[in-house]
């Protein structure tokens, strides 16, 4: 756990890790237009086998831009709308009170992994106190409208490192790798 963590100081020792998954360009663009710059069809099933069984903590413009309940994961999903409505979905005004209910999901479920998955404005609140993040960089520049932070390489330990060509379904190669935070 990256500490110190006043996000989490009434979760009694989590178990699982909090973890970011996300697609970037090289230029660090995530979305455009309330959806993803790019068709990646082979990124889409990489995600699927990160996410499978865990608790998904998402902003509500994100869950907007999903083509439906993504099966077998519970959704978590944050706007300021106490009135929001989302079926499939619990809805949370509080970063920390849907953090928490991450953690008690995973403890729940009996898996190891809380997933952060997006957009721009929940990766950047959660980046902090983020564990592990799972990228995929596509090996394009894209204009966009949400855009991840740099990050500081000397926290972070990268690993697993893997190189794709593009596919049949793939508007572009991509390079699949973990960024592991090193303790301070
Ligand atoms: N490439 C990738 O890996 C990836 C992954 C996910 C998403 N995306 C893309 O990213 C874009 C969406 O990202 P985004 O940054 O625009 O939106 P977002 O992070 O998905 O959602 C932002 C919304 O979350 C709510 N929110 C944020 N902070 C809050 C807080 N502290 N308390 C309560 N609610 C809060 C607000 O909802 P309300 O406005 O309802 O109050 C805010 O408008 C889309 O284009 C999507 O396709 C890309």
């Amino acid at each position: 756990m990256a500490a110190p963590n006043p996000l989490f100081k009434d979760i009694a020792e989590p178990v699982a890790k909090l973890c970011a998954v996300w697609a970037r360009s090289r230029n660090r663009v995530i979305g455009r237009d309330g959806d993803l710059p790019w068709r990646l069809s082979s990124d889409l099933k990489h995600f699927k086998r990160l996410t499978s069984g865990k608790p998904c903590l998402m902003g509500r413009k994100t869950w907007e831009s999903l083509p439906g309940v993504l099966p077998g994961r519970p959704h978590l999903v944050l706007t300021r709308d106490a009135g929001y409505a989302a079926e499939g979905a619990d809805i949370f005004t509080d970063l920390h009170a849907m953090v928490a209910r991450g953690f008690e999901l995973a403890g729940e479920r009996g898996v190891d992994e809380v997933m952060v998955i997006g957009g721009a404005q929940i990766y950047k609140a959660l980046l902090p106190h983020t564990d592990i993040i799972f990228e995929t960089v596509v090996d394009t520049e894209v204009d966009g409208d949400a855009r991840l932070p740099e990050l500081q390489m000397d926290d972070w330990a990268v690993t697993n490192e893997k190189h794709h060509k593009a596919g049949p379904r793939d508007d572009f190669p991509f390079t699949t790798r973990s960024l592991m935070r090193l303790k301070a």
